[in-house]
């Protein structure tokens, strides 16, 4: 059977392990690395799927565990599927649910044959197990879908982790063979393992052993320093295949996106650039930018100089400000669009220097102006 979705290497930086590549799916080919903006709802918050295609974005990501509570898996089967629902025609991954409930839900109870936990809006009684995931996953119809996982905080105990990789490994096994249509639908493994090397070796090897067409590297940036997140990508990036795809959950600071792809990851997303623009942050190529503050009420450039989106070339950070300072919806849309542009944009340019072979420099420059300790 030809697998849902073919990666092909295109070739390797010179002076780092970043990868340039490229992915094909069912809803098109994207070039990686690459960022994928997130959509937990279905929709990316504030823009429509015009406004996200204009800027560029490929592949977003949506999540399992509000869809399956609200509005429920089946209407969007009913629907024609998550493309058709939200009028997406680009890729679509969506997450297990497993992160979710363990960040969001409360009274949860993890044991080997799925996660118990209570609702939190209709407080009724729940259960996610690896092949309900893989259900919900399978009628919401993504390009890709991950399997269930557990992620456990960063400085877990190792024998909690141990046991936490080894159900992780168990439960990637049970979703496999649940999974009904790996035709279409890419079904990715998620290596855990908290900052243990000898237990990401084991989660990464039990995967491997299962061929996924893809591998996630999950329970990072929960708090960890960026030094030790690099530390576990370097150790962690090489015990994966070459042929495959790798994607780091959960990750979208800028400098986080170029170490993350100095070390061999094709593929990223975060809540980041849409949650932080929502309360007035932009990132710049200087660094961040709060538009509220007063000194730029009279300020009649650009939110970024440097920048091509729809927000700078039309509109100012004077104005942009008084929407944000007035409540306006289109303030949040303007702020969303120009975030969402800087990091798919900065993906762009990353790409350019692995062609190039300058990443390194391009990364100096970069984190010159950015400013190297912003988050
Ligand atoms: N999103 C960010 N980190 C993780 C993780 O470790 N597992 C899953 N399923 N999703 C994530
Ligand atoms: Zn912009």
């Amino acid at each position: 059977m030809e697998p849902a979705i073919k990666y092909h290497l295109i070739k390797t930086e010179k002076h780092t392990g970043a990868r340039l590549g490229e992915i094909e799916t069912p809803h098109g080919t994207f070039p990686t690395p690459i960022f994928m903006p997130v959509g937990t709802q279905a929709t990316v918050k504030a823009m429509s799927p015009e406004e996200l295609e204009a800027i560029g974005a490929d592949i977003i990501l949506s999540n399992t565990y509000h869809l399956w509570v609200r509005p429920g898996e089946d209407i969007v089967k009913e629907a024609g599927g998550l493309h058709k629902f939200m009028n997406w025609k680009k890729g679509i991954l969506t997450d297990s649910g497993g992160f979710q409930v363990f960040s969001l839900a409360k009274l949860r109870d993890i044991t080997e044959e799925g996660v118990h936990f209570q609702n939190e809006i209709s407080g009724a009684k729940m259960f996610l197990s690896p092949e309900k995931a893989i259900q919900i996953e399978n009628d919401l119809g993504p390009d890709i879908m991950m399997s269930l996982d557990e992620c456990p905080p960063f400085f877990e105990s190792y024998d909690y982790v141990k046991h936490s990789v080894e159900r992780t490994s168990r439960w990637a096994e049970r979703g496999l063979k649940a999974h009904q249509n790996p035709s279409w639908q890419a079904l990715f493994g998620i290596v855990q393992g908290a900052g243990y090397k000898d237990l990401r070796e084991q989660s990464a090897r039990d995967l491997v052993s299962l061929d996924f067409p893809g591998y996630s590297i999950g329970g990072l940036s929960v708090g960890e320093s960026k030094d030790e997140m690099n530390r576990v990508l370097e150790f962690t990036t090489p015990m994966l295949p070459e042929t495959k795809p790798r994607y780091l959950m959960g990750v979208g600071s800028p400098d986080s996106l170029i170490d993350g792809v100095i070390r061999g990851v094709d593929m990223f997303d975060c809540v980041l650039p849409t949650r932080i623009a929502r309360n007035g942050t932009c990132m710049t190529s200087h660094g961040r930018l709060v538009v509220k503050n007063a000194k730029y009420a009279r300020d009649f450039t650009p939110i970024d100089d440097h920048c091509d989106c729809y927000t700078c070339r039309n509109f100012t950070r004077a104005y942009v400000r008084h929407l944000m300072k007035t409540d306006e919806t289109f303030g949040l849309r303007l702020t969303s669009i120009h975030n969402t542009y800087f990091l798919v944009h900065l993906m762009k340019q990353v790409r350019q220097a692995i062609q190039d072979d300058n990443l390194l420099e391009f990364r100096a420059a970069f984190f010159e102006e950015y400013g190297y300790n912003q988050p």
